[in-house]
């Protein structure tokens, strides 16, 4: 693995991040129900999704239309199954952008469907934020992003509010696992289930601020 030690994102766009904890996510409770009973859907993007990702390969092995979108991430990885975008998630705030416009082609390409032209394309089946939303201005990145996930579709959120870079942290990542349901339901989403587990075996971290695995469908 090459490791560019001034830009941290290196460590975890090429390593597995907490491989353990996402084995046992994908395979188990009410994510691994989803994924086996085929709800999770056939398009489904991965936001800050690193390269590989137990939880990854588990949807990509369900034949889904894989669209991972990182700002660190090697375009050049995408194949017929997954797609790859470079690009600060943050960005979609301004869906004028170039680099959105850029990236909304590609994925026209990648999924056969022209998403340039209609306001009301909303292809997305699941959007994945799996250990991100610390990061990024998180409740405007999914307000945006909302528009192009289809009624009936799914956010599926895996994070633990204080785990992670907190060099790195954005001022405008969330402060509990509270705060984030309730943003959830502000949009109108229901939250279908909240799993908590702890990331650290020895440590016990109360319910607010521990692991979550959030699912929240659009109606
Ligand atoms: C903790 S890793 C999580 C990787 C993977 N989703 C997982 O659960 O193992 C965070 C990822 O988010 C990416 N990232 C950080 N800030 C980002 C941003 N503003 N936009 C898009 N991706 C970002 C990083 O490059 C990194 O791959």
């Amino acid at each position: 693995m090459n490791v560019d030690i001034n830009n941290p994102w290196t460590w975890h766009w090429g390593s597995r991040y907490g491989e353990s904890l996402k084995i046992n996510i994908a395979l188990q409770g009410y994510l691994a129900e989803l994924i086996e009973s085929g709800r999770l859907g056939h398009i489904v993007v991965d936001v800050g999704s690193g390269k590989s990702c137990p939880i990854k390969d588990v949807i990509r092995d369900t034949g889904a239309r894989l669209i991972n979108v990182d700002i660190a991430a090697h375009e050049n990885l995408s194949n017929d199954s997954q797609l790859f975008i470079k690009l600060d998630a943050e960005k979609i705030l301004d869906a004028n952008s170039l680099e959105v416009k850029e990236a909304i082609k590609r994925v026209s390409r990648f999924l056969d469907i022209d998403c340039t032209k209609s306001k009301d394309v909303e292809p997305v089946d699941t959007f994945l934020l799996s250990e991100i939303i610390n990061y990024i201005d998180y409740q405007a990145v999914i307000k945006s992003g909302l528009k192009w996930l289809k009624p009936g579709g799914r956010i599926v959120i895996i994070n633990e509010p204080k785990r992670g870079l907190e060099d790195e942290f954005s001022d405008k990542g969330p402060i509990n696992n509270n705060e984030v349901i309730n943003f959830l339901e502000s949009l109108g989403l229901v939250i279908e289930v909240a799993d908590y587990t702890n990331s650290t075996a020895n440590i016990k971290i109360p319910q607010a601020l521990s692991m979550m695995v959030l699912v929240a469908q659009k109606k």
